[in-house]
This record gives structure tokens, C-alpha cells and sequence, in this order.
């Protein structure tokens, strides 16, 4: 069996199912290389089973979903996914390779017991992250932590889409965030992504990007270091939330999502969503030099 690039193929959208949800919308025309994702799949005899699908930004190369059929596994075809993708790696001068998966799963002993067998480095923890969706959202809304929290006067929100280029430079010219925090001038929700100002000043922003169909991540929560502890970011979290229910609260559900690091955002989110949560998951990073 042949594992194959699969550029300008216009028959990847039936590898959609062979993909996580929010990857599968890349698939639905032709990948080209321009489109800085690597699409590799193995067929038998036209049926899709087994596909690799990375992202390849500043020369640095991050599976997104690896996945085999299950009556497949055991025979090879990671393996074989992986060896392409490492020569395709190769050929472009690029030096390592990463990934992140889902611990703590039933599942999750298939890919650790893989990584090993092919010398991944050690997993380090990644990510923190909470679902909530569908009616434990109007839940929510109607909580205590969701509605208690007001803020002064001085403090004012605002849609992040009215942020000017003049102020975005002078934000990232003088930058008073940690490099994970930066705020973004596009590629941004535009439905809820907010800033908060105090007297004129841009001290904080709850950053949003659009995940699934209907499901939107909250990803970026960030207060000037003076302004914290003060219970500033709570209602600004509240307020995006807000908005993206008015659009349609039956149908929304969000995705919070925090560094492992972030022990206080970890304690947030532990007592404030995941009482509303279908799911809680916890993500970790390995990586491996291309040979
Ligand atoms: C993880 C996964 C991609 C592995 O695919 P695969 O085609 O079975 O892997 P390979 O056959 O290439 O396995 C290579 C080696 O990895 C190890 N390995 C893979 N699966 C294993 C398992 N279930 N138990 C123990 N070792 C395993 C073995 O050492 C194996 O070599 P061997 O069969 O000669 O002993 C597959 O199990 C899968 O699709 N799982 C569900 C999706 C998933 O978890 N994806 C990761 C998230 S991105």
C-alpha cells in the first residue's frame, strides 16, 4: 500500500471522516501547497483509510489529526503516513515535527503506545479545555458567576472589530502581554471577540475564533498585570459570552481554552464551566526530529 500527497486532489473531501470536526471544512475543496497544509492519505482501492493531516507554518510542521480505520490498524499505515510525511519535511528543509493528542482517553493508549515505538520526545502538557454546548449554555447564562460581576464605570468594553490599525500597532509596539496572549487584527470572531479599556487605554481583550460550525473558542483572555486580581476578566469573559448567546442561544456552544501552565485560569474554569461541561479535555505536546 502507498501512502499519497494529497494536493490539488479532488476527491479529499472523502477523507473528511478520516479527520477531527473542525478540520474537516479544510477539506471540503482541493488542498493546494499554498494552503500551508500537508494532506496525506492511504486508499484501498479507492476507499479513504488511513489519513495524516498537518499544518505547515514558519518552517515548522504540526500533525493535526492522525488516523487509521480501525480494522487497518497494527499493519503499518501510521507508520507509513508518518515516513512520508517526514521525507516530505525533508525535502523542505524542515527540522521538526509535532503534535498534540487527547490524554486521559480510552483511546489515548493507542497513540502514546505508537509515539513510543517511533521515539517521539517525552509528551509535556499543553492545553486545558472545556466544552459547553446547547442548553447547559442557557444554563450558564442564568449562573451566579455570569451575572455578579459588574464592571466600574471607568472600565469600558468594546467590539474588537473597532480596534484601528493606528492602535493595534501601538499595542504590539509596546507590548505589555506575554508573547501567548498577543491580540490579533484579523483572523478573529468578530460575532464577540471584545476589548476593555480604562480611561481610553486598551488593558485587556477576550479574543474568540469560530471552531466548528456554531461552536466558537474562547481562547485568548488577557488583563494588564496592574488591572488583575481585581475581577476584571470574569466580566469580560461574561460579556462575550453574552453576545454570542443573543445571536442564538439554543444552537451555540463554546470552547474555553487555557495553557496547562495556567493554574488560575485551570481553577476558573474548573468552578465556573465545567459544572456546565460535556467534556473536559487535557491536550499534550510531543515532538520529533525529521531523519
Ligand atoms: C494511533 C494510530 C494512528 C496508529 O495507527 P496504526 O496504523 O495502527 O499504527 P502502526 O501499525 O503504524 O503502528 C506502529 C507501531 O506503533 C505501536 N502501536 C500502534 N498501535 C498500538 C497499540 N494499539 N498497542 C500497542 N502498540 C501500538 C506498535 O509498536 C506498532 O508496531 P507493531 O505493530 O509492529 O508492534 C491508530 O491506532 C488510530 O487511528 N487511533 C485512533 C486515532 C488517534 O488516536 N489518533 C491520534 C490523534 S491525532
Amino acid at each position: 500500500m502507498q501512502a499519497q500527497l494529497l494536493f490539488n486532489t479532488p476527491t479529499i473531501k472523502a477523507y473528511q471522516a478520516l479527520t477531527f470536526k473542525q478540520f474537516q471544512a479544510k477539506l471540503d475543496l482541493p488542498i493546494s501547497p499554498k494552503d500551508n497544509l500537508i494532506p496525506i492519505g492511504i486508499n484501498l482501492l479507492g476507499r479513504p483509510i488511513a489519513f495524516l493531516l498537518a499544518n505547515l507554518e514558519d518552517q515548522k510542521i504540526h500533525i493535526y489529526s492522525l488516523f487509521v480505520e480501525k480494522t487497518f490498524r497494527r499493519q503499518g499505515l501510521a507508520s507509513l503516513l508518518l515516513s512520508t510525511l517526514n521525507q516530505y519535511a525533508k525535502n523542505n528543509h524542515i527540522k521538526k515535527l509535532s503534535l498534540s493528542y487527547v490524554i486521559n482517553r480510552p483511546e489515548s493508549h493507542l497513540i502514546e503506545s505508537f509515539l513510543q515505538a517511533h521515539q517521539w520526545s517525552k509528551p509535556i502538557p499543553e492545553m486545558f479545555l472545556c466544552h459547553v454546548e446547547g442548553i447547559k449554555v442557557v444554563e450558564m447564562l442564568k449562573s451566579d458567576w455570569m451575572n455578579r460581576y459588574q464592571l466600574p464605570d471607568k472600565f469600558k468594553l468594546f467590539p474588537w472589530s473597532e480596534i484601528t490599525p493606528k492602535e493595534f500597532s501601538a499595542l504590539i509596539e509596546n507590548p505589555f502581554y506575554i508573547p501567548e496572549y498577543t491580540p490579533e487584527f484579523e483572523n478573529f470572531e468578530t460575532l464577540n471577540s471584545l476589548g476593555l479599556r480604562y480611561q481610553g487605554e486598551i488593558i485587556g481583550w477576550m479574543l474568540t475564533k469560530a471552531y466548528k460550525p456554531n461552536v466558537i473558542l474562547y481562547h485568548n483572555l488577557f488583563i494588564k498585570k496592574e488591572y488583575q486580581k481585581l475581577g476584571r476578566a470574569i466580566p469580560l469573559l461574561a460579556a462575550s459570552i453574552k453576545k454570542q448567546c443573543q445571536y442564538n442561544p439554543h444552537l451555540q456552544g463554546g470552547i474555553w481554552q487555557t495553557k496547562a501552565h495556567n493554574k488560575p485560569m485551570i481553577r476558573f474554569i474548573k468552578r465556573c464551566l465545567a459544572p456546565f461541561s460535556e467534556e473536559i479535555k487535557e491536550t499534550c505536546l510531543v515532538y520529533k526530529d525529521v531523519i
